[in-house]
């Protein structure tokens, strides 16, 4: 697969910019953590692990001695986490550029402490709560960006069977309750941007490719092989996309889904502003209620 070559310019980030990364301590969020501090962003890694996240922020460190990375606890499956990180966040009294939701679990079954679909609530659910809670920030500190990791797995699905959003996960494979996740993150950001229009806080949407990360942690060992047979791109490959949205996508292009450096078409649901609306709604309604 090639990739537009746009490799993050220091000149990007001014010298007291912030970005807040979920789940960088491994795969492409490190991948963009790394980026993002080498362009001089002060990072700030949300992740369920500090020991597993050290290594990062030690690397951060060796590269940018002036900005240490800050870590936050959170653990996306518990909307008390989530409202727990944002605190911690806003008490380090910091601008927000940059928001990047990027963790996420594939083939993990069952039910998140507030009871979603294990999927549908770390992926969707705990990103949207961790948005909300930060836009007074990001709204503050505009322009600003909010970058969601999507997938391309978004077309696998026919629908939003929204009864399903509250039960264990039920299909066998467990790829149409992931592709229901990444449609939510598409519908999500389309959303954000048309509601934060005007504000100058810009949203994209991303497939970063198919990449050889821990994400394919649940699928059988012998799958593995095979999709490498398909071609998986690198961790460095997979976060340019998201490199690209965060420092390079023009605010114009805001509400947009993007893969290999560009805007695409995402399926005909992704682009359903109606279905979009009613996943925002009772997103809220849910996180009202929490
Ligand atoms: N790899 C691909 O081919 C591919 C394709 C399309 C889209 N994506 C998307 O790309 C994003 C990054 O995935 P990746 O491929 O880099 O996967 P990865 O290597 O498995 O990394 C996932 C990250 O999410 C974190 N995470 C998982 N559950 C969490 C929770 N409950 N709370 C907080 N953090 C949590 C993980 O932390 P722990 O170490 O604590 O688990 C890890 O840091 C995901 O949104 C994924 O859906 C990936």
């Amino acid at each position: 697969m090639t990739h537009t070559p746009h490799p993050p310019s220091s000149d990007s980030a001014p010298a007291d910019r912030v970005a807040l990364i979920t789940g960088a301590n491994i795969g492409i969020g490190r991948v963009t953590a790394l980026a993002l501090a080498r362009a001089g962003y002060q990072v700030v890694i949300a992740g369920r692990s500090l020991a597993r996240t050290q290594p990062v922020l030690d690397e951060i460190k060796a590269l940018a001695p002036a900005k240490p990375a800050v870590f936050l606890p959170l653990n996306l499956a518990s909307l008390a986490s989530v409202g727990e990180c944002a605190q911690q966040f806003i008490a380090l009294n910091l601008p927000l550029h940059l928001l990047v939701n990027n963790a996420g679990i594939a083939g993990l079954r069952g039910l998140t402490t507030d009871g979603f679909e294990m999927m549908f609530g770390v992926n969707h659910m705990g990103h949207f709560l961790l948005t909300q809670l930060l836009l007074p920030q990001l709204q503050a500190s505009a322009p600003s960006r909010v970058v969601t990791v999507s997938s391309r797995a978004h077309k696998r699905t026919p629908g939003i069977d929204w009864d399903a959003l509250r039960q264990p996960t039920r299909s066998i494979t467990s790829v149409r309750e992931y592709a229901v996740s990444k449609l939510a993150n598409l519908l999500f950001s389309a959303e954000l941007a048309r509601r934060l229009q005007g504000t100058q806080v810009s949203c994209y949407a991303l497939h970063p490719g198919v990449v050889d990360t821990e994400i394919w942690r649940a699928l059988p060992h012998w799958a593995r092989p095979l999709l490498r047979l398909r071609g998986l791109l690198t961790a460095e490959e997979g976060a340019r996309t998201t490199l690209h949205c965060a420092l390079h996508a023009p605010h114009t292009e805001s509400g947009l889904y993007y893969a290999d450096c560009k805007p695409v078409r995402p399926s005909a649901l992704g682009q359903d502003p109606d279905l979009a609306r009613v996943l925002w709604e009772r997103s809220e309604a849910w996180i009202a209620g929490r």
